[in-house]
């Protein structure tokens, strides 16, 4: 693999990135909606909480190994579903999992990901979670469920919180769409990247594979979230999600969980873990940070598995994500960020960084395993 020493923190791989990629495809990744109150808030949560650290305890192998939903993990973390990656570095989806797999974490493929449920499976011998945005058509979603169940797909993450595209102005004055339309942007684009432009065309242009029979999907000239945000059921509810449980035998998560009272609810009704997420501040701009969601929730629903992403930076963010009542953290952009400077070695840089970080954490704090973590280590 490519020696990519040099690259210390994801914040040099995210600069790295934004020199990379045209501006479009940086903005559509990095960027969140409206005024991206939500999107600074929620790493401005992450660095509000401070360590309250131990000393005299014996740190020399930090224990952070552990089970996730019925998967076993070497840390606890996972790869959050991004759609759309292929924009970034060829075949990023599965350069991603193989990422995610080498660590010993899940990845989570998401139903609008440039690789289908199937051609994942063969292509990634490892622990795969899928993630579902609900479309309008209920055949449609069963369908994909089924799929996902036949390839041996351990988990199931319903996304809850993208009734409607959330409104990515950036997006919108970019342009950006899948397929690419051909144009003097993308043209120069091109010219500007040419690195980015040779590897788009030597990897196949990006789709939609999931969704590819989806007559809903019509390319309407929408940017992505919209169009996404068009095909959604935004009448999905409390029943429908009842009858997705009846279908799904593994693991069920729900992410986007922000209030107590649904994570409550969820759990009455057989909802086995919580994914605390407002999709990294991309959809409601405004919505509560994170991790300020987090202790009510672990408050509500003790004992639940609760993952929790948006603004997971740093290794020390998992460490306190773990404190505050986590079973586990995800992440998104952290990861994509080091794909789409590297591929599979970006990607496996990045988590290796993060996990590192978490190991250094606990060593400093003096925090022996990760199981001894509860709130007394973390002051808000
Ligand atoms: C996302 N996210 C997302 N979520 C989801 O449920 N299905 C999806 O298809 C996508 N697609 C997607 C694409 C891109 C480019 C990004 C950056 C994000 C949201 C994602 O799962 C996760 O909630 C956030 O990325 C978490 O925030 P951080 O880690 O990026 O700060």
């Amino acid at each position: 693999m490519a020696d990519l020493s040099r690259y210390l923190s994801i914040g040099d791989f995210r600069q790295a990135a934004r020199k990379r990629l045209p501006r479009a495809i940086f903005d559509f990744i990095d960027g969140g909606a409206e005024d991206e109150l939500t999107l600074r808030d929620n790493r401005q949560a992450f660095e509000r909480i401070r360590v309250l650290p131990r000393v005299l305890n014996d740190v020399s192998a930090p224990r952070i190994e552990g089970e996730l939903l019925g998967s076993p993990v070497r840390a606890p973390l996972v790869v959050a579903p991004m759609g759309s990656c292929m924009l970034a570095w060829p075949q990023a989806d599965i350069a991603i999992a193989r990422a995610a797999t080498a660590h010993g974490l899940p990845y989570t493929l998401s139903t609008m990901s440039t690789t289908s449920i199937e051609r994942m499976a063969r292509a990634v011998d490892g622990c795969l979670w899928f993630q579902l945005y609900v479309l309008k058509d209920q055949a449609f979603n069963l369908q994909l469920i089924d799929r996902a169940q036949a390839h041996g797909y351990r988990a199931l993450v319903v996304t809850v919180d993208l009734q409607a595209g959330g409104k990515r102005e950036k997006d919108y004055r970019n342009g950006i769409s899948i397929p690419l339309r051909p144009s003097w942007r993308l043209m120069r684009d091109g010219l500007t990247h040419p690195a980015w432009a040779w590897q788009l065309l030597r990897g196949g242009l990006p789709t939609f594979e999931n969704v590819a029979g989806y007559g809903g999907m019509a390319d309407n000239g929408l940017p992505i979230a919209a169009r996404v945000g068009q095909s959604l059921d935004d009448a999905f509810d409390w029943d429908k999600l009842a009858r997705m449980r009846d279908r799904w035998s593994g693991r069920l998560l729900v992410k986007g969980v922000e209030h107590p009272e649904d994570a409550r609810r969820l759990v009455a009704m057989g909802v086995d873990g919580i994914w605390i997420s407002n999709h990294g501040g991309r959809q409601l701009d405004g919505a509560l940070a994170t991790a300020d969601a987090l202790p009510m929730i672990a408050q509500a629903v003790p004992g639940v598995p609760l993952i929790i992403d948006s603004g997971v930076r740093r290794g020390v963010d998992i460490f306190k994500a773990r404190a505050l009542g986590a079973a586990g953290a995800a992440v998104g952009r952290a990861v994509l960020f080091g794909a789409a400077v590297a591929g599979e070695a970006g990607a496996h840089r990045a988590l290796h960084i993060l996990i590192d970080e978490l190991k250094l954490s606990m060593k400093l704090a003096g925090a022996p395993a990760l199981a001894d973590l509860n709130p007394e280590w973390v002051l808000r």
